[in-house]
């Protein structure tokens, strides 16, 4: 249904600095998010403004500097750092003759990209076709606007945007209807997890922190892990066996990112929503980021958002091959393993954690009963 730009193909980044502290991260990351999405980055314009021009968002010197950037790399996509509105991507394709993309765009079509459930590919479709239909809906009014005005209404183009319309509506309440009962046998599987007294645990953390390789390391299911953004879109769930303290379902977790398209943020709501039902997080931290303060108080707020607030946390601080740090732990003011330092790569530290998670899932009257034995 969606039209997508080339993977492999050739695109100039523009992002404008309106004086937020975070403009060097957040371009920077625009740079991987490209990566991640297949494409070469050929170049970036970058300019300074106090406000976004109405029109074309850049002003029109800058929109000429993009356009000459663009015809020298010989790009085929101009992707923006910001979120434009439909008129400027509308506007900003014409001066530019080639196609524009907002961050907003570029994040959806990475989600569409990974998705691998169907409940994953559905949430993908939701977010993108709601994306679509309001920019489908404000880019007409404004042709209906001035059809009105000259007296033609009712013309057969109209007809064709009422069946778009009716068609993305319908299509996107038969996508929620399945997702709601995707989400209910979802809770009936929970509730019966629980009565079974399995403990659940989370990996949650910033995108490339590092999640999918630890659960690996942890479960050895072999989940996709790779230098991408937001390599896991669904939650995976596998059983791991711990002395003293029995079964636990371990689960990865779609990648936190800044800025995450609001309508992405909805659409997700069912895999953030086990999150919060979990006994135990791990926040998994990519210690050698230089942002990685930002990246943690990014994934706490995140998790305020959804009601994950309360569920208590381990700090997973990984990537310790690449800091030249030793493995460690650091310990509550009850003696309890609060955060732990390791490499999920080489394995170093990975028992501390282990350590770390029967220590705070220990239950006191475990011993007796027939638990399940799984790897770990
Ligand atoms: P998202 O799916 O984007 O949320 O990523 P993730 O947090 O699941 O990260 P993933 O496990 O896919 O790892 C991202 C990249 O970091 C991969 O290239 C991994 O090989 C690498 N990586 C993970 N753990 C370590 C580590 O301990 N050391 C090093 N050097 N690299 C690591």
């Amino acid at each position: 249904m969606f039209e997508r730009p080339e993977a492999g193909g050739t695109v100039v980044l523009v992002s404008l600095d309106f004086g937020s502290p975070d403009y060097q991260d957040s371009l920077n990351e625009l740079v991987l998010l490209s990566q991640s999405a297949g494409f070469k980055v050929a170049g970036t314009v970058e300019g300074r403004r106090s406000k976004p021009d109405a029109a074309l968002f850049a002003g029109s010197g800058k929109v000429e500097e993009i356009a000459a950037a663009v015809q020298e790399a010989g790009a085929g996509l101009v992707i923006f750092n910001h979120v434009l509105s439909p008129i400027q991507e509308r506007n900003l394709e014409r001066a530019l003759q080639c196609r524009v993309l907002d961050r907003t765009a570029l994040i959806l079509d990475i989600f569409s990209q990974r998705a691998r459930s169907g409940e994953g590919k559905l949430q993908v479709e939701l977010a993108q076709l709601k994306h679509y239909a309001t920019r489908l809906v404000r880019g007409w009014t404004h042709l209906e606007r001035q059809r009105g005005g000259i007296g033609v209404r009712g013309g057969p183009g109209e007809k064709q945007i009422e069946l778009d319309r009716r068609m993305l509506a319908n299509r996107i309440r038969t996508i929620e209807t399945k997702l709601k009962k995707l989400e209910q046998s979802r809770a009936i599987q929970r509730r019966a997890r629980s009565r079974g007294g399995v403990l659940s645990v989370s990996l949650v953390g910033y995108t490339n922190a590092g999640k999918s390789t630890l659960f690996n390391r942890l479960t050895r299911a072999g989940a996709y892990a790779a230098d991408q953004l937001f390599a896991t879109l669904d939650t995976t769930s596998r059983k791991l066996w711990l002395p003293e303290v029995g079964s636990v379902v371990l689960s990865d977790t779609v990648g936190f990112i800044t800025q995450l398209p609001h309508g992405l943020v909805a659409a997700f709501h069912a895999t953030l929503e086990e999150t919060a039902q979990a006994d135990l997080l791990l926040h998994v931290v990519d210690s050698a980021s230089p942002n990685r303060d930002r990246q943690v108080e990014e994934v706490n707020k995140v998790l305020a958002e959804i009601g994950a607030q309360t569920v208590p946390q381990v700090l997973v601080y990984n990537k310790i091959d690449l800091t030249g740090l030793a493995p460690d732990v650091v310990r509550d003011e009850y003696g309890k393993i609060a955060a732990v330092r390791l490499s999920a790569r080489t394995g170093e530290g990975v028992d501390l954690l282990k350590q770390a998670l029967i220590e705070n899932l220990a239950r006191p009257n475990f011993g007796e009963g027939s638990h399940e034995r799984s790897e770990c």
